[in-house]
């Protein structure tokens, strides 16, 4: 595929070394930066044929198949409408929207004008997060009932994140979109999300939107979504997830700590270590592949094959635009304080059924409620009578 870089900051050159680092099929030819001192050089620095300063330019270009929006959350609808014109396929990062309303008119665009929409969640192709999906899809640890994600880091990069306006929000609509989209995919995106409770706050920057806040999503089968995310966390990057099923858990850790330990005094250069790293001497802990770590590679692949095989990826505008329908539910919440439902006017998954519960019988008379070797080797059951609901307990001692 022959890919249109549509922006040249900080995840247009991830993006670019994802995609031009290792030797693979889809590169890109051309990029959009507003700026044509910063066009030149991102063109010079990835060996790009063509460079402009208009963004029509860089979509319509005759040897562009794909467009890769890398711009601020603000300009992703009219970039959409674009690439949606000139009939070109286009992958955005996230957040698709500022709203739901927003990322749902990018939706109709693309599926009205019959091209490709992906999503670039690329949290969600981590390789540890595959795996996860792989054993939770096996039924591994057995019917989700909480999947958590947090994302937290000392704040972002640029000048428009911090700008209400053009962001769409804070720490909720910067680092929920990603949390909220984990934590779908464990539990099961045909499931639906049903109300938000969230709390946020302006903890320490002098901003209107929120620089912390801390959030709870309702599915329609009983699981519970939570969602950490914060720029005022100091210490570096934190992405982890838990997720708590009948028959198991996991744990991920993403970037923190990822078995890569190393000190230096800083004698030798002070260089960079790892995306939001807050110091480059004393204990350190870098990544290996960050981009890796990241997802991207995968994600890419996964894009790219689904345009080829003329099939959805992993992550779609659909998915995009049912993550904002949850943040905003999550603002409305932190103002108002209470549950919120989350409004989705194009449901596309399983109506929420009434839910039935199901016990584990002991024996005919009782539903067991744990069974627990005990430090003296005895065996213990708790178990409770299924017509008088007594509880009771049954210890059979060791070596009988
Ligand atoms: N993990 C991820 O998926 C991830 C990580 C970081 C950022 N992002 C997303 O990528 C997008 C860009 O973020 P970034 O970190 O690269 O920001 P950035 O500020 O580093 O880069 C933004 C780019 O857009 C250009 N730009 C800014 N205002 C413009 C305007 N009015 N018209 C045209 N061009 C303009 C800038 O010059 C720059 O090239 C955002 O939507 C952000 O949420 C995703």
């Amino acid at each position: 595929m022959k890919i249109a870089m549509l922006g040249s900051g900080f995840i247009a050159r991830f993006y670019a070394e994802s995609l031009h680092s290792q030797r693979r099929k889809d590169y890109l030819v051309m990029v959009y930066s507003r700026n044509e001192k910063n066009a030149k050089r991102f063109a010079e620095d990835y060996n790009l044929p063509h460079y402009t300063t208009s963004m029509e330019e860089a979509i319509a270009h005759p040897d562009v198949e794909v467009v890769l929006i890398s711009l601020p959350n603000h300009l992703h609808e009219s970039a959409v409408r674009e690439c949606a014109k000139h009939k070109k396929h286009v992958i955005c990062t996230k957040p698709l929207g500022r709203t739901a309303e927003e990322a749902k008119s990018m939706l109709d665009m693309v599926e009205e004008a019959g091209i490709f929409g992906g999503y670039l969640e690329d949290l969600c192709y981590t390789p540890k997060f595959l795996k996860s999906m792989a054993s939770i899809k096996r039924g591994e640890i057995g019917k989700v009932l909480w999947a958590k994600s947090r994302e937290t880091h000392p704040g972002p990069h640029s000048d428009w994140f911090w700008d209400k306006e053009k962001s769409g929000g804070g720490a909720i609509i910067d680092l929920g979109c990603h949390c909220v989209e984990i934590s779908r995919n464990f539990i099961g995106k045909n499931i639906k999300p049903m109300e938000v409770m969230c709390w946020a706050d302006t903890q320490v920057h002098p901003i209107e939107a929120e620089d912390h806040a801390i959030g709870l999503v309702k599915y329609a089968n009983g699981a519970i979504g939570q969602f950490e995310v914060s720029w005022t966390f100091r210490g570096g990057m934190d992405l982890r997830d838990e997720v708590m099923g009948t028959e198991g858990t996991i744990w991920i850790n993403s970037f923190l700590r990822t078995g890569f330990e190393m000190f230096t005094t800083g004698k030798g250069g002070e260089g960079y270590v790892a995306e939001k790293a807050e110091s480059n001497t004393g204990w350190l802990f870098p990544v290996g592949d960050e981009a890796h770590e990241l997802g991207y590679p995968h994600m890419f692949t996964d894009m790219f094959t689904a345009i080829e095989e003329n099939r959805p990826p992993l992550e779609t505008f659909y998915d995009g635009y049912v993550v904002n329908a949850i943040l905003d539910a999550a603002f409305k919440s932190a103002e108002s304080k209470l549950w919120e439902p989350v409004i989705l006017e194009d449901w596309r998954g399983d109506e929420p059924l009434q839910q039935q519960k199901s016990w584990n019988s002991y024996d005919e008379d009782h539903y067991i409620i744990k069974k627990e070797v005990l430090p003296n080797g005895d065996n213990k059951v708790i178990l409770k009578h299924k017509k008088t609901g007594a509880v009771t307990q049954k210890v059979t001692q060791a070596n009988k």
